[in-house]
């Protein structure tokens, strides 16, 4: 029996108060087109959530978390039981250093809101991959292939899937978008404009051809 593919999808929330967060634009598609796929190939699936509207494909086990440290937790839970992680969640880089439990109110003047690092969790799953295949998203604005290059090799990925900020800033949300993958050989693939549900079924095929070496 094959073991499960950990998925994690969407964006996370980091809470500032309890009326606001900070957060970003992703939908989730890419990751729940993802668990559908695997699923259909017959694989246990494990889809670790940030909020988003999309329903949990039929037969996948999804966990909903909100922020970064609790998306760290419930993947770090799962891991061990996985044989693939594929990690499409747009995990936000940072948190406000001190929440407060009340609303913050205006005083007339700016507010500086003190941000700390959230932690890399695919980096740290990373250091302690023990076999398991290990597939990162990279989405760039900048040099597309140096920095997924960099990313693959610092996070100890097997596969990293890279696209750029589309024209109009919109490549969360575009149903059609295109990739470069890069895997742990150097092996390079440009994949141009198919639909989020065409490259997972393509993304899949590479990640799980990556047990052997
Ligand atoms: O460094 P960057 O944020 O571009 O890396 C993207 C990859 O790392 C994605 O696969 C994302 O899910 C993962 N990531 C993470 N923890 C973070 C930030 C990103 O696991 N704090």
């Amino acid at each position: 029996m094959k073991r499960p593919v950990l998925v994690t999808a969407g964006p996370t929330r980091e809470k500032i108060d309890p009326i606001r967060f900070i957060s970003n634009y992703s939908t989730g598609t890419f990751g729940y087109e993802i668990a559908r796929e695997a699923k259909a190939r017959g694989r246990g699936v494990i889809l670790i959530s940030g909020p988003t509207c999309l329903e949990a494909p039929r037969g996948v086990r999804r966990i909903s978390v909100e922020s970064a440290l609790e998306m760290k937790q419930a993947v770090e839970k799962e891991f061990k039981n996985c044989g693939c992680v594929i990690m499409a969640a747009a995990v936000s880089d940072w948190r406000v250093k001190t929440q407060v439990s009340t609303k913050i109110k205006r005083r007339g003047k700016g507010k500086v809101l003190e941000l700390v690092e959230n932690p890399d969790i695919l980096a740290g799953l990373g250091r302690h991959k023990a076999g398991k295949i290990l597939v990162g998203f990279a989405l760039e604005t900048g040099d597309l292939e140096k920095n997924a290059a960099k990313k693959l090799k610092t996070k100890h990925l097997d596969l990293i899937v890279a696209n750029r900020l589309g024209k109009k800033g919109r490549a969360f949300s575009d149903n059609k978008t295109s990739v470069l993958m890069i895997d742990k050989f150097g092996n390079k693939r440009a994949i141009n404009n198919k639909t989020k549900k065409e490259l997972a079924k393509i993304i899949l095929d590479k990640a799980l051809s990556l047990n052997i070496g």
